[in-house]
């Protein structure tokens, strides 16, 4: 294939040790070897995607990078013919757009086994407002379903509700007959989550219990947790008798600081969710979920589009916390 430019967003390390971001005139002989050349038209910005962007080496061992670790598009080549020139497709794996050139970028060159077809029904764009957050609030409520939580069982709490896997937990649980609470630090968004289908909108500072005391009043069935440190901690201290947590974020804190009590006294169950490293075959059928019978449009039409040029101000705005639902990355604009 001849050689052409494209444009990307560049992380470069300054000597100072700080990190700028701006977008380049790249290659196609940049990008890595791979037998899939994939025409990226939508990306999506995840709070990791953020650290990458931002010099966090727990994320991104090296820089120059460019970020994105989701991507929509059509395929352009394919060497071993496992695709065919136009097929829709995303592309995930753990290591694209942490520690490979990612979708924050009109073309991506990867292994062929970092690619799926897009899920029937489903159309590049609208697969962008699900991206990563959609998955893991997918498996989210999958692990509760699994686990045995069902609409009957009572509340379901969900912490970080404005974000993006916040915000698609809420329309996933709603959608699928759960009585959802949603807890968020913006009020002002609280009409958009009842919209999404949260029953119930709390203050953050609700769930955030600083009394010491090992167990609270138990009101949640379950819940899908977004943030971790003590909004994580309290969540496992107030949840019912049986019930299921999972957890997937640290926003606020990697910590957790709590006593066993609420596994061996109400035996409350704590599920780790980690979309990265999820079976291919689970993440397609989560996919195909979320292409039929947990698609949610309002999440699709509430997801905001910005272009490659746009981006670095978006990504200041998640790394403050301050992002309501989902931002769309579209490559054209
Ligand atoms: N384990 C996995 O597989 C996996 C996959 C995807 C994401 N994640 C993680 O999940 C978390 C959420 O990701 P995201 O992409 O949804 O991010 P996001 O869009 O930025 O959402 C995070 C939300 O958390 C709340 N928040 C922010 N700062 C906070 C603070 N200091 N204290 C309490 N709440 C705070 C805010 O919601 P409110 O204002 O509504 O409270 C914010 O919108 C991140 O930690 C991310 O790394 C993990």
């Amino acid at each position: 294939m001849a050689d052409f430019p494209f444009k990307a967003l560049v992380v470069s390390e300054n000597p100072d040790g700080s990190f700028s971001r701006r977008m380049v005139e790249k290659h196609a002989h940049d990008l890595p070897a791979g037998e899939v050349l994939v025409r990226v038209l939508y990306s999506s910005l995840n709070y990791k995607d953020a650290l990458s962007a931002s010099g966090n080496k727990g994320v991104t061992r090296r820089y120059p990078h460019t970020p994105g670790i989701d991507a929509a598009g059509v395929v352009v080549e394919c060497v071993d013919g496992v695709y065919r020139p136009g097929d829709e497709v995303l592309i995930k794996h753990p290591e694209f757009g942490t520690n490979t050139p990612g979708g924050f970028s009109q073309y991506a060159r990867v292994p062929s086994d970092w690619v799926m077809k897009l899920p029937a029904g489903m159309a590049p764009r609208n697969s962008m407002a699900y991206g990563t957050a959609g998955l893991t609030a997918a498996l989210s409520l999958q692990r509760l379903q699994e686990h045995g939580i069902s609409p009957q069982d009572g509340e379901i709490l969900v912490t970080g509700a404005t974000g993006g896997v916040g915000s698609i937990a809420v329309a996933l649980l709603a959608k699928a007959g759960y009585m959802v609470v949603a807890a968020t630090g913006k009020p002002q968004a609280g009409q958009w989550l009842a919209e999404l289908g949260a029953q119930a909108i709390i203050h953050r500072d609700e769930i955030n219990d600083r009394s010491g005391r090992p167990l609270l009043r138990a009101r949640w069935a379950g819940v899908v947790d977004t943030v971790g440190g003590n909004f994580l901690a309290t969540a496992l201290r107030s949840t019912r008798p049986g019930g299921t947590v999972t957890c997937c974020g640290n926003v606020a804190s990697p910590e957790l600081a709590l006593t066993v009590y609420p596994f061996i006294l109400r035996g409350v169950s704590l599920i780790g969710i980690d979309i990265a490293n999820c079976p291919t075959a689970v993440c397609r059928r989560l996919w195909a979920r979320l292409a039929s019978e947990w698609r949610v449009e309002r999440i699709e039409a509430s997801a905001r589009e910005c272009s490659l040029d746009d981006l670095s101000a978006e990504i200041d705005r998640i790394l403050n916390g301050g992002q309501i639902g989902r931002v769309v990355v579209n490559t054209s604009l």
